[in-house]
């Protein structure tokens, strides 16, 4: 919310550095020069500024003020008393910090428009490691004092990991229409949610959660709320792209057998996109290949700029590897292309400089990165939204996406299965099961 007018003071900064004293241009009968665009962009930054933090307000006192829900429907399974739960939870940041626990505090509805979910699957991404080391620590601590959630100097504890899930629903709010009891239902969490999806309980809001596909496992199901919602947000909204802009558009992605990888090409290729993928071992391009991919380039043979660079430029490239790769990705696009990078400097510089000043620094940045490159160069970030699965939902289930499962671990193998997505390459998601067994 923050981000238009620091995208502003961004300008104002830029204006007065880079563009010359001497009038620029005449607006009307006034000179426009670096000062006057600088003050004008500095009082657009200030208004919107403004604005967005009495909107911030108004959101946490309307939701304040909801009415908890009076009579919900409850579940013949759920234990009246029950307090507790099982769930992965970390008390402190730092390596060997992530602990399944038995007392756990259970969620409860607070609000109209919450759900309960009986979780039976969840799976891990690679920000839920980043959260258990502390990284980000910062970001998720400001975006939970914003929402009036305890947060900083340890008050977060326990924070419960796992950003998303698939279930079924145990209670509902009394103004929840879009799912009932019984349900079976996926969703996504916000990365700073204290109350992750690894739990044997989740509470999600209504806007955020979504009926699962049919015909296939939770276990399957649970791998694709969190990449899918994050890859949605960077072809639809970011790069402009969707089900009838992709035609013969030509997509690099890097990083293909990953969760991102996997979720990404599948969908540009429901979409009719041209895909090229990046892998590094022979086992990933072969995977690459069964999901359609058009072009794989196996970078443990063959360096990325030269195995491209005389093939026909790329219009969007979805970028998961990051600062070693940004070089070649540059040469590979024409002007105007998009590039959307999901490893982004902003929990880093919202760490070493504040919210504020970080989250500044990150878009001048990347604003920089744009300017050299002359691409429509932009970072981005997983928005959970219910009405984005939707949309999945029917390309899972015409099975144009299909889950891509590296390994399934039982809840108390849950210590593996983050050291698998740490330490040992996964081809696709990795899953922990609260259903007792594997698949
Ligand atoms: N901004 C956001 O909201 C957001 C959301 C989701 C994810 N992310 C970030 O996006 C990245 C990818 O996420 P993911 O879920 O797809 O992770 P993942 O499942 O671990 O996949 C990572 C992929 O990148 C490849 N890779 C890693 N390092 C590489 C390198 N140096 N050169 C070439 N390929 C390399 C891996 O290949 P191998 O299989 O050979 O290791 C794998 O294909 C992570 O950094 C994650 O934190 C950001």
């Amino acid at each position: 919310m923050w981000i238009i007018p620091l995208i502003f003071l961004g300008c104002a900064i830029m204006s007065y550095i880079y563009l010359p004293t001497e009038t620029v241009f005449q607006l009307s009968e006034l000179p426009v020069n670096n000062k006057s665009l600088c003050i004008l962009f500095s009082i657009l930054s200030t208004v919107t500024f403004i604005r967005d933090f009495l909107d911030s307000r108004k959101r946490i006192r309307a939701r304040e003020n909801v009415t908890p829900t009076s009579a919900p429907h409850t579940s013949p399974n759920l234990k009246p008393h029950a307090m507790t739960m099982r769930g992965v939870i970390i008390e402190r940041y730092g390596e060997d910090s992530v602990t399944v626990s038995d007392v756990v505090p259970r969620p409860e509805l607070n609000y109209v428009d919450e759900v309960l979910v009986r979780v039976r699957a969840a799976s891990v991404n690679p920000v839920d490691i980043q959260i258990s080391n502390g990284k980000g620590q910062a970001l998720c601590n400001s975006m939970r004092s914003m929402r009036g959630m305890p947060a900083g100097g340890g008050k977060e504890f326990p924070v419960i990991l796992g950003r998303d899930f698939s279930g079924v629903v145990e209670r509902v709010g009394s103004k929840v229409t879009k799912v009932k009891v019984g349900d079976e239902v996926w969703a996504a969490i916000p990365f700073y949610h204290r109350g992750g999806a690894m739990g044997e309980y989740v509470l999600v809001t209504e806007a955020d959660i979504a009926k699962k596909p049919q015909g296939i496992s939770h276990q399957d199901a649970a791998t694709l709320p969190f990449v899918a919602c994050t890859v949605w947000c960077s072809l639809v909204r970011t790069a402009v792209v969707g089900s009838k802009r992709t035609k013969q558009q030509r997509v690099l992605i890097t990083g293909g057998t990953g969760g991102i990888g996997t979720f990404a090409t599948q969908l540009i290729k429901a979409w009719g996109g041209h895909v090229t993928a990046t892998c590094r071992d022979s086992y990933g391009a072969r995977m690459l290949k069964n999901l359609r991919v058009d072009e794989v380039v196996n970078v443990s043979e063959v360096d990325l700029e030269s195995a491209l660079i005389d093939k026909p430029k790329f219009d969007v490239i979805i970028d998961t590897v990051g600062s070693s790769v940004r070089q070649a990705c540059f040469k590979l696009c024409t002007r105007g292309s998009y590039l959307v990078s999901f490893v982004t400097p902003v929990m880093d510089d919202a760490e070493k400089y504040g919210m504020m000043i970080g989250s500044f620094v990150s878009n001048v940045s990347k604003m920089k990165l744009a300017w050299q490159s002359g691409l429509n160069f932009s970072w981005s970030f997983c928005l959970p939204e219910g009405k984005i699965l939707d949309s999945v939902t029917k390309y899972v289930e015409a099975k144009k996406i299909r889950p891509v499962v590296d390994q399934i671990y039982r809840l108390e193998e849950t210590k593996k299965a983050f050291k698998h997505v740490a330490e040992g390459h996964p081809k696709g998601k990795v899953v922990i099961t609260f259903d007792g067994g594997r698949k």
